[in-house]
C-alpha cells in the first residue's frame, strides 16, 4: 500500500517547479490532489510567475498517474477565493488530509530602496497568503476527525539573514513562528504543523535573469553556469543546488504517517548551508 493512499491533499502554487513535483510525487503515493495558483503576474516581481498552461500540465501528470486532482486559478492572497475553491474541492472529494503552503514570490532591493509595492506583494502572497492557507484548511481538517498534516514551504531564509531580500526573510521568518504557533493550537486534534527550509532550488524562481544578477552582482553577462558556481559556495555538499523531488520527499515524508509524531519543526533540506 502507498503511503497516502485515500488521502487527499491540498497544493497551492501547483503551476509549476515545487508546487507541480508536490503534486506528482503525492500523487504517486496515493493521493488526490487539490491544486490551485494564480497562473498570472504578479507586477512587482522580476520573473515570469506560472501560467495557465503551466497548471494544465500538473493536472495531466497527475491524471497521468489514475489519481484525480481539481485545479484551479486561485490567488492566495485572495481569502475568499482560496475559501471558495478549496471548500469546492472539499466538497467534491469528500475529505482533505494534506496541505502544502507551498505558494511564494520573491523580489530583490535593498531595503531602503524597496517599493512598497514589492513589500506588500511578497509579504501578502508569503504569510498572509500561508495564514489564508491554514485558514480555510483548518475547518476541514478538523472536521475530517483523522488529524493531518500542514506543511509550509519556507526557506533558509526562515532562519539566516539575506542581503537585499528583507520582504522575502522577513515572510520566510514569519511562517515560522505561524507554524509554530499553529503546531500548538492543533496538536489536540491530531493536525501537525511543519515547516521545510529549502536552499536554492532549481526552478524558475531563481534560475531567471534577475536572480542571476542579484547572484553575481559583478558579471557583466552572468550565466547559469557561473551562478552553479557561486552558489555551491554557499552549500557543504558539492552541489548548487537541490531539485523540487528533494523538497517533494521531505514533503511525502511529513504528509505520511511515518512522521506521525513529528510537529512544530524546522526542517532544512539545504545541502548543508545553514551550518557553514
Ligand atoms: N526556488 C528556490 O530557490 C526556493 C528556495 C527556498 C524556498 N523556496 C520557496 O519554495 C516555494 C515554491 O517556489 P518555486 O521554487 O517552486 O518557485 P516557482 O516560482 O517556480 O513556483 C511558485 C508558484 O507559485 C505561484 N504563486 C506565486 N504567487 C502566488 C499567489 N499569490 N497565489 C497563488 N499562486 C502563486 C506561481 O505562479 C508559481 O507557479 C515558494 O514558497 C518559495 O519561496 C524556493
Amino acid at each position: 500500500m502507498s503511503r497516502l493512499t485515500g488521502k487527499v491533499a491540498f497544493i497551492t502554487g501547483a503551476a509549476r517547479g515545487q508546487g507541480r513535483s508536490h503534486a506528482i510525487r503525492l500523487a504517486q503515493e496515493g493521493a488526490d490532489i487539490i491544486a490551485t495558483d494564480i497562473c498570472g503576474q504578479i507586477e512587482s516581481v522580476p520573473y515570469p510567475m506560472g501560467t495557465w498552461d503551466d497548471l494544465a500540465q500538473t493536472v495531466d501528470a497527475v491524471e497521468a498517474l489514475d489519481r484525480r486532482i481539481i485545479a484551479s486559478q486561485t490567488d492566495v492572497r485572495d481569502y475568499e477565493a482560496t475559501k471558495r475553491a478549496l471548500d469546492d474541492a472539499v466538497a467534491q472529494f469528500g475529505r482533505l488530509d494534506v496541505v502544502s503552503a507551498n505558494a511564494g514570490v520573491c523580489t530583490i532591493a535593498r531595503s531602503q530602496d524597496m517599493s512598497g509595492e514589492a513589500w506588500r506583494d511578497v509579504i501578502d502572497t508569503n504569510l498572509s497568503g500561508v495564514w489564508h492557507t491554514a485558514k480555510v484548511a483548518i475547518p476541514h481538517l478538523i472536521a475530517g476527525g483523522r488529524g493531518g498534516s500542514i506543511v509550509i514551504t519556507s526557506s533558509v531564509g526562515g532562519l539566516m539573514a539575506m542581503p537585499n531580500l528583507s520582504s522575502y526573510v522577513a515572510s520566510k521568518h514569519g511562517v515560522v513562528g505561524l507554524m509554530r504557533t499553529l503546531a500548538l493550537e492543533l496538536a489536540p486534534h491530531s493536525i501537525r504543523v511543519n515547516t521545510i527550509l529549502p536552499t536554492q532550488v532549481e526552478t524558475p524562481m531563481i534560475i531567471n535573469d534577475a536572480s542571476l544578477r542579484f547572484f553575481l552582482p559583478d558579471s557583466e553577462r552572468p550565466t547559469v553556469d557561473e551562478f552553479a558556481r557561486v552558489s555551491q559556495q554557499m552549500l557543504a555538499l558539492p552541489i548548487p543546488w537541490v531539485q523540487p523531488l528533494d523538497i517533494s520527499n521531505a514533503l511525502l515524508f511529513l504528509a505520511s504517517d511515518e512522521a506521525r509524531y513529528i510537529t512544530g519543526i524546522t526542517l532544512p533540506v539545504d545541502g548543508g548551508m545553514l551550518i557553514k
